[in-house]
């Protein structure tokens, strides 16, 4: 049975700006390079789920402009269900201004534009592609008050809820972390909810009690390059990453995010598996330019495993 797998969540126009460093403040600096890609959280990994074989539907919201267009072309490209992207008249299809420096790191501003006059009453026009899932998936570029609501609906309905807690946000309300199965935050982000910095095992274990006390039962923390931490009810551990060479890790943790959604056991019996698995889409996605465009497929992650 293919998984069904549901993402609520923001497209972004990524405006990719190449340069050597980051400025200093006052000073004027010539780029490398400007280049535009579609990208933003929800995207990235409604497109990484469906690139891995799920069956992908997406609620979410565009401008009527340019980036619209080919933020609606991406999602349809690649198989994504686009019933459920709102077109706004008077609001601009929102955007992310990546600064990608020589050394692959990335500073990013966005622009919520569209993503943000996503409403309530969206999720009850949108029900049926959140009841019908196995999986829905939500992260934080879009507002929390429409996460909240169709995380109820996907609790009341037996869909396992995954939360991206990105960008980080602090006050993240109670009710909506007692409606999520499984939170997949970065360190930045699990500190951000826990008060708990993250550095050896004993502060990852500390997250996993602070997020249980918090209702979230199953914690997965994203270490960049070194891997993903796992707290679950079935057990913990760390599963380590690929070593490859990064030319642009934009997207890397939403590849993550989306493969991962498209093959945990929802018993969560195979989270090892499926973690090695996410990591190896994820060290793909980060030797590519660009978001969306540098996730890769299924046949492209197995392949990875035998080279
Ligand atoms: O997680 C990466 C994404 O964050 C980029 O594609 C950009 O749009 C920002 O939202
Ligand atoms: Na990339």
């Amino acid at each position: 049975m293919t998984r069904k797998v549901t993402v609520l969540g923001s497209l972004n126009a990524d405006a990719i700006l190449h340069i050597p460093r980051l400025p200093k403040q006052g000073e004027t600096m010539a780029m490398h390079d400007a280049t535009t890609a579609p990208g933003g959280k929800g995207a990235n990994q409604a497109v990484a789920a469906a690139r891995m074989g799920a069956l992908t539907q997406f609620v979410g919201a565009i401008g009527e402009d340019q980036n619209g267009i080919m933020m609606f072309e991406a999602m349809a490209d690649n198989k994504v269900n686009t019933t459920h992207i709102k077109k706004m008249t008077e609001t601009g299809t929102g955007a992310a201004y990546i600064m990608l420096e020589d050394d692959g790191s990335n500073t990013i501003l966005i622009h919520g534009g569209a993503n943000q006059a996503l409403t309530v009453a969206d999720i009850e026009t949108a029900s049926e592609a959140i009841t019908s899932a196995d999986v829905l998936v939500a992260q934080f570029e879009t507002p929390l008050d429409v996460t909240a609501k169709a995380f109820e609906l996907a609790k009341q309905n037996g869909v396992f809820t995954i939360l991206n807690p990105a960008p980080a946000h602090k006050g993240i309300p109670a009710e909506l972390l007692g409606l999520t199965d499984l939170i997949i935050p970065n360190e930045t982000e699990a500190e951000i909810i826990t008060g708990i910095e993250v550095t050896d095992d004993a502060s990852m274990e500390a997250n996993a009690r602070k997020f249980r006390e918090l209702g979230v039962p199953n914690l997965i923390i994203t270490v960049g390059a070194r891997g993903a931490y796992y707290s679950t009810v079935n057990g913990a551990g760390f599963v380590d990453a690929f070593k490859v060479n990064a030319v642009d890790t934009t997207a890397a943790g939403d590849t993550f995010i989306g493969t991962l959604s498209s093959q945990l056991e929802l018993d969560l019996s195979n989270i090892v598996e499926a973690i090695r698995f996410s990591n190896r889409a994820s060290s793909i996605t980060v030797q590519g330019a660009g978001a969306l465009p540098s996730i890769p497929n299924y046949d492209q992650v197995k392949a990875a495993f035998e080279n």
